[in-house]
């Protein structure tokens, strides 16, 4: 293999830049000629292809979003439309396309394999963590953390005025960004799509808090577990208290990588690079614990997504 190219799709997570800076790198270390293509598979369509070295990285590892930028391309679900993309790589003779994406985009990886024979490896970057088969995906780590930064700030004024505070945080259909930033921030409710929960309990709960001197309590709502006005109005009318309702929104998409993800992006650009180079493609490359790993690609879409209903339990245990 002499030539291959890197893109970002899909909603850009933090650590990507610090992924395509170790890609970049590490294929040019070995030899290999290295093209970056701007704004995910839209650029690939429109054959917005260009060569990379070694100083198109710099000053990137701490940068959020993406340098390559990213988008989402509905064209690229029909198969005319990825011929051009395969076309347009092969014309430029690059035998090999690294796609830093999420579920989505690592799926349009897939079709482009499968179906026009591009070696392709997958690495996972979403902020959302909703890949099955990794234990984590890079850039959820700095999105959690930026939750957390939220919860402390909405704790210091929701103590001063004993008020209960709603922060509606993202993840699409995973609710792991509500869980993990719920436990680690001390929130005193979780509510994630994956698990039922009862909001007039909670209200109710949340009343006899009040009586017994517990007047501030923090509840996080991911995207897609309900309706945050329904919620607000439910919480108040029942538990009589003041409650504020916080969405964090695009904020947890950017800001500089925390030191997990920006190790996770050296490893994993590392890794998919390796992988090209041995000739070992239509992989992705995934974590469990410290280590990282390589897996098929349809074997690892294959995967369904678990919650982790002990970590939920445990949160419940310690609020
Ligand atoms: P993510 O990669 O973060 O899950 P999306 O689901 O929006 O984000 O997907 C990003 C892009 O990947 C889409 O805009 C499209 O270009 C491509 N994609 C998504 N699903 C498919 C599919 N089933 N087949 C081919 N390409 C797809
Ligand atoms: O997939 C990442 C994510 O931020 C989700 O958490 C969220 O549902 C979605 O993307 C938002 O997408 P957009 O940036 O297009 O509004």
């Amino acid at each position: 293999m002499k030539k291959i190219a890197i893109l970002t799709s899909g909603g850009d997570a933090p650590g990507m830049n610090a992924c395509i800076r170790a890609c970049v790198r590490c294929a040019i270390n070995s030899g290999l000629e290295v093209y970056g293509i701007d704004r995910g598979y839209k650029g690939l369509v429109q054959n917005k292809i260009f060569p990379m070295d070694t100083h198109s990285v710099c000053e990137i590892i701490h940068r959020g979003g993406t340098i390559l930028k990213s988008a989402r391309c509905l064209e690229f679900k029909d198969t005319e439309t990825r011929k051009i993309a395969a076309d347009n790589l092969k014309n430029l003779g690059i035998e090999g396309l690294v796609v830093i994406g999420g579920d989505g985009s690592i799926t349009g990886a897939k079709a482009l394999s499968d179906e026009y024979g591009i070696n392709v490896v997958g690495i996972p970057g979403t902020i959302d963590n909703d890949l099955a088969y990794t234990d984590y995906t890079l850039g959820f780590d700095t999105a959690v953390n930026t939750v957390l930064w939220a919860i402390n700030a909405l704790r210091d004024t929701m103590t001063s005025h004993d008020r209960v505070s709603i922060l509606k945080v993202m993840g699409r259909h995973c609710g792991d960004i509500a869980l993990y930033a719920g436990i680690c921030g001390g929130a005193e409710y979780i509510l994630v799509p994956e698990v039922p929960y009862d909001i007039q309990k909670i209200a109710s709960e949340i009343k006899q808090n009040k009586e017994r001197g517990k007047t501030a309590s923090i509840i996080i709502l991911a995207e897609g577990a309900g309706n945050e006005q329904d919620i607000k109005t439910v919480v108040s009318v029942i538990s009589g208290a003041d409650v504020k309702f916080t969405t964090l929104g695009h904020v947890q998409r950017g800001g500089t990588p925390t030191m997990a993800d920006r190790m996770l992006a050296a490893k994993f650009g590392t890794k998919a690079i390796q992988l090209l180079i041995e000739g070992k493609t239509n992989r992705v490359v995934g974590c469990k614990g410290k280590e990282i790993f390589d897996m098929n690609i349809t074997e690892a879409l294959s995967q369904k997504k678990t919650f982790d209903l002990d970590l939920y339990k445990m949160a419940s245990v310690l609020s």
